[in-house]
């Protein structure tokens, strides 16, 4: 088989996904006309078309906007199993996926509304596509570290259906260590710890050092500035950390400016995996990821292997799935 079949035929496992990121322009005016909401765009590809960005900040604006439309447990649920389908048709078999409950609660829409309807998505996904899925609590750290503490003692009930808590939204000024009362407290609650360490993002390198030593995290979402600092990479081989890249996200944000870092990543020996971040966005859903890492360099099937094979290894999988997937 060529490169490119066996990228679309190999299991795959996604570790760095937003689900509201998975929102697609269709959905956006599905949900609008069903829930009685305004938008000041005739259709989809209007919409796309004059909402341009060029960073990380300028993305988040419509990323929000959106998200708008999302009021019911049965809209997150409906935006769940839209992603699932599409992720099974690209052979994901397990996903652990993102969540924001801060975007929806500081606009009045209920934690329990968004768990909810998750978590029956979730259910019905492991039954009728026979694809696992586990969820990883994201706080928004462009808000103050109180409300992301009170958001972690909001989830407790809810503690068997959520594996993790990861960071998100914008880094800037927003350091991991604004949040290391609430990750500490995450930790004794038994959550594994991952956050995002955005690409060249204003003092990234003391943001992944951070994450490593005061917050003791598990797995670094980007994290591809590590290549620039010899001793951050060798720890963060030395130590098994996970890095989940997002090679067309990096893309879009960055321009070419650090294309062919999976490779390089790869080749160092960081347990790297390829994500799709927001592919409703940023166009590209699993499978198109890889295609893109293959394009910037190209790989072996040994290697595309690896890739998929990393993501399972740094997985927060349940036993009995480790021994079905490894
Ligand atoms: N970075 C930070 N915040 C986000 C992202 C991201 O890639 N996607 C959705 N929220
Ligand atoms: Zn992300």
């Amino acid at each position: 088989t060529d490169v490119a079949s066996f990228i679309a035929a190999v299991p795959k496992c996604e570790l760095h996904l937003h689900i509201e990121g998975t929102l697609e322009g269709e959905l956006v005016f599905e949900l609008a006309r069903r829930n009685g909401i305004d938008l000041p765009y005739a259709d989809a590809d209007q919409m796309k078309r004059e909402s341009p960005f060029h960073d990380l900040a300028s993305f988040l604006v419509g990323y929000y906007r959106n998200m708008q439309v999302l009021v019911t447990e049965r809209d997150f649920y409906d935006l769940a199993t839209a992603y699932f389908t599409r992720a099974t048709a690209q052979n994901v078999r397990y996903a652990e996926i993102f969540f924001d409950p801060q975007a929806h609660t500081s606009r009045g829409v209920e934690f329990g509304t968004v768990l909810r309807g998750l978590r029956r998505a979730v259910v019905d996904a492991r039954r009728t596509l026979d694809l696992h899925v586990s969820l990883i609590m994201c706080f928004l750290r462009d808000f103050p570290a109180e409300y992301a503490m009170a958001t972690l003692m909001e989830s407790l009930p809810y503690r068997e259906w959520i594996v993790g808590v990861g960071l998100d939204s914008d880094e800037r000024g927003n350091p991991p260590v604004k949040f290391e009362k609430v990750f500490a407290r995450a930790r004794a609650e038994g959550y594994l710890l991952t956050m995002h360490c955005d690409v060249d993002q204003p003092g990234t390198l003391d943001h992944i050092r951070q994450a490593l030593d005061v917050i003791g995290v598990d797995r670094i979402d980007h994290g591809v500035n590590v290549l620039e600092d010899p001793a951050l990479l060798a720890e963060v081989v030395q130590r098994g950390i996970g890095l989940t890249v997002c090679p067309i996200s990096n893309g879009f944000v960055r321009g070419s400016a650090w294309e062919g870092a999976t490779k390089r990543l790869l080749d160092t020996g960081v347990l790297v995996s390829v994500n799709s971040d927001d592919p409703a966005y940023f166009d590209g859903y699993l499978t198109d990821c890889f295609l893109r890492v293959h394009r910037e360099t190209p790989l072996s099937i040994a290697e595309v292997r690896t890739l998929a094979r990393n993501a399972f290894e740094t997985a927060w999988l349940p036993t009995t799935l480790r021994t079905r997937f490894l």
